[in-house]
């Protein structure tokens, strides 16, 4: 069954005729020292290859910030807290929320504000950013401090790698990309999909005929919720998600702005997914995590996005108010982010907290 060989897949770019599976295939090519597309690519903004909300308007930064400091007030506001952003991009959220935060000294002074980041080329401009802030960079979730923890993230668990599996016939075969003569091609292998069931301690296969999972998810949100099962706190995720409970293929890659061929840019492409919430929520349950969730347009109007859009505009002139009704426009409108993108808060017994969630 095993015909194909993981080997050298830290040396995709270069090596030929070989079989990986896809997470694999997925993390070389954002992630390889060398080559991988976050390693070495700016990717954030109009010259970049795609857009994220805290760079379309400060506005959705500090809707997560307000609701960052009710969560604190309602449930920690004795302690000191750990917050603690999640694949931080060019560092522009993090950037408003102290900014935020700084407004606000009874809460600013309990909070310890880390970053988890995977590229160290992201991190460096992450560190350009907030140089005047005081942040710390985490590689390891264990070495945060004894105080509750929120973690929260835009766009951060659809940049995980992920595995695919598809049904033909009755049979489950994995889905693999071969290299040959240079060129990326995609494959398959047959596999035993009760062995990926029992990893995850899920049957999931039944009543569908295509998997996406990562295990890279399972992992972080697992690590997640140990800590805040010790030390308190919650997870709050912003990320391209749907509710269907049939799954379906998902991937795509992003190159300035458009949609390319997931083979035919590797490297210089960002490759992601969409989260199936429905599959998340069966997994976070069995870890004893609870899981609400919204749409990003229904969560931001509950944060009163609008308000604070015509507070900010109501002394610009007109250009400038057209500028921020347009931004605010694409982050709620329905067509646009507004539904495509879900907020999800995970939380541990007792912690039921709605604001964003009614
Ligand atoms: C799509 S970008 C989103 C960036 C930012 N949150 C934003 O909204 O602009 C994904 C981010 O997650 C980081 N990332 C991906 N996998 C990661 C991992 N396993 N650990 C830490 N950071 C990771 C990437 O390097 C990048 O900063």
């Amino acid at each position: 069954m095993q015909d194909y060989y993981y080997g050298n897949s830290k040396k995709m770019f270069e090596k030929e005729n070989y079989k990986i599976p896809l997470d694999k295939f997925i993390n070389n090519a954002l992630y390889h020292p060398k080559n991988g597309y976050y390693m070495q690519k700016f990717p954030f903004g109009k010259k970049g290859d795609f857009i994220t909300a805290p760079n379309i308007s400060n506005i959705f930064s500090e809707m997560i910030f307000l609701w960052l400091i009710s969560y604190w007030q309602k449930f920690h506001t004795k302690r000191n807290i750990n917050i603690v952003e999640l694949g931080a991009g060019n560092g522009e959220m993090m950037f408003q929320i102290i900014n935020s935060a700084k407004k606000f000294t009874k809460f600013y002074n309990k909070c310890n504000f880390s970053i988890y980041e995977k590229s160290n080329k992201l991190i460096k401009s992450q560190k350009e950013k907030l140089k005047k802030h005081k942040v710390t960079w985490i590689k390891n979730l264990d070495k945060l401090k004894n105080n509750p923890t929120i973690f929260f993230g835009n766009e951060f668990l659809d940049a995980l790698p992920i595995k695919q599996f598809i049904n033909y016939d009755n049979i489950w075969y994995e889905r693999c990309i071969e290299k040959k003569g240079g060129v990326y091609n995609f494959t398959k292998i047959r596999c035993d999909i009760k062995k990926i069931e029992k990893k995850i301690n899920l049957k999931i296969s039944k009543k569908q005929k295509f998997l996406e999972i990562s295990f890279e998810e399972f992992k972080i949100i697992q690590k997640l919720n140990n800590i805040i099962t010790k030390k308190g706190g919650c997870i709050l995720l912003i990320d391209y998600a749907y509710t269907n409970k049939k799954m379906f293929d998902t991937l795509q890659a992003v190159k300035n702005h458009r949609k390319v061929n997931v083979l035919e840019e590797v490297g210089s492409s960002d490759i992601s997914h969409m989260i199936n919430i429905n599959f998340l929520k069966k997994y976070s349950n069995k870890i004893n995590l609870k899981v609400d969730h919204n749409t990003q347009r229904e969560f931001l109007l509950n944060l009163g996005i609008m308000n604070r859009a015509e507070i900010l505009a109501a002394k610009t002139s007109f250009l400038e108010k057209a500028n921020i009704f347009y931004r605010v426009n694409r982050l709620i409108d329905k067509k646009q982010m507004g539904e495509l993108f879900k907020v999800m808060y995970f939380y541990k017994k007792n912690q039921k907290f709605k604001l964003g969630f009614k």
